[in-house]
């Protein structure tokens, strides 16, 4: 089973995309694959279609086209609900400590990282980002 780890441009940025790599290198899981890539508008909208309508669609796919994320493909059993679970609640104030949104996100849209939340997620999250992997 595979999943889509994908640390947001803010986190890129400041350098700290390093730490959340390494946490995934500790886990039972491996990374077999790794891109720094900056998305086009487009492609983010593509990518978050599900949110499309949400008042805050349109400065979502803003921000996380606003610079290059670095997208991880993580392997393993269970890996999809344990990946989620690593990263935590979607608002990083009730995040539980030890999740990497408590840890490196600021708000609910900065919340540092984005997991898929389901097989088919994950199959169209890495074939947006890989190009069919
Ligand atoms: P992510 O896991 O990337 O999936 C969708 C993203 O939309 C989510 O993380 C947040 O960054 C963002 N998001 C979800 N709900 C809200 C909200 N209420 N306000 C602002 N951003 C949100």
């Amino acid at each position: 089973m595979k999943t889509l780890l994908m640390v947001k441009p803010d986190i890129v940025e400041n350098g700290l995309f390093g730490e959340i790599i390494a946490l995934v290198l500790r886990s039972r899981f491996k990374i077999t694959n790794l891109r720094m890539v900056h998305l086009d508008v487009g492609t983010v909208e593509r990518f978050y279609e599900v949110h499309r309508g949400q008042e805050f669609y349109p400065s979502l796919v803003e921000y996380v086209s606003s610079g290059p994320v670095v997208a991880m493909e993580i392997t393993g059993d269970n890996v999809i609900a344990a990946i989620r679970t690593l990263v935590g609640e979607t608002d990083p104030g009730v995040a539980r400590p030890g999740t990497i949104r408590h840890m490196f996100g600021i708000s609910i849209q900065r919340n540092a990282v984005h997991a898929s939340d389901s097989p088919e997620s994950a199959k169209k999250e890495l074939a947006i980002v890989f190009g069919g992997s």
